[in-house]
């Protein structure tokens, strides 16, 4: 009997908070038919059990204990085609966002053990699907080698107010100072992105903008077309 040997296709979606690249990450894997990963949550999922736990996040051997003893477990909504993540059993979504979450998932994120266990779950779900994964270090560290990324960016005063037009308490630019100057795996553009400036740029320019560059980095697939329902981008 011979192994099958799959490989599956990774686009990388990076960017700084609030850029909108979940938007486009979400929009773009149901137009090419791909699951959609977002990375952000699991760090989010971790800082929110650490919280729950009464563990101070800067306290890193305490951090790197919980981790170790919480199941954290990653799926997929069939419903959606989107990534969940539960921690002991529990599915979290809203927790996910909280105020106390977005204060305190940068520090946690620089932590290597941290991100370690984070990326090798990220990886697994290339075993299985062709997928759309949204972050910090997809193009760069989780994978290096895929041909498909891009790097969406916009002006801090948009960043800024889209999360407050979210009804969000987010200090997006602390938030990116961190994620910028950490030493493991830090935000920054990875060689051969397109970068994606969406400051004045509708969600379907984006989104038409992001197919364009794929396909300048080689990606192949029926919904280039000229029947591919772009125009159909609200939903
Ligand atoms: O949605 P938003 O851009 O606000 O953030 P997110 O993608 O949910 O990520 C939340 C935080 O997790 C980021 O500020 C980073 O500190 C961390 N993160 C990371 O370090 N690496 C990733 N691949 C994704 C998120």
């Amino acid at each position: 009997m011979t192994d099958e040997i799959k490989t599956h296709r990774a686009i990388a979606i990076d960017g700084p908070a609030a850029s909108g690249k979940s938007t486009i990450a979400k929009k773009l894997a149901q137009h090419l038919g791909l699951i959609m990963v977002n990375s952000g949550a699991m760090y989010r999922a971790v800082t929110h059990q650490i919280l729950e736990e009464k563990i101070d996040p800067t306290n890193h051997p305490a951090v790197i204990q919980a981790l170790t003893d919480m199941e954290l477990v990653g799926g997929i909504d069939p419903e959606t085609s989107t990534s969940t993540i539960s921690i002991n059993g529990q599915l979290l979504t809203h927790q996910l966002r909280t105020q106390q979450v977005n204060q305190h998932v940068s520090p946690v994120a620089t932590i290597p053990e941290v991100r370690q266990c984070l990326v090798d779950m990220q990886r697994a779900y290339l075993q299985h699907h062709d997928l759309v994964m949204e972050g910090r270090d997809i193009g760069t560290v989780v994978f290096p080698e895929t041909p498909y990324k891009i790097y969406i960016n916009a002006s801090e005063e948009i960043r800024a107010a889209r999360r407050s037009k979210d009804g969000e308490s987010d200090a997006v630019a602390k938030r990116d100072q961190q994620d910028s100057s950490r030493k493991s795996s830090p935000l920054k553009i990875a060689d051969g992105a397109t970068v994606i400036d969406s400051s004045n740029l509708t969600v379907e320019q984006t989104l038409e903008a992001t197919l364009q560059a794929l396909q300048q980095q080689g990606w192949e697939s029926p919904p280039f077309s000229t029947e591919s329902p772009i125009s159909n981008l609200n939903s």
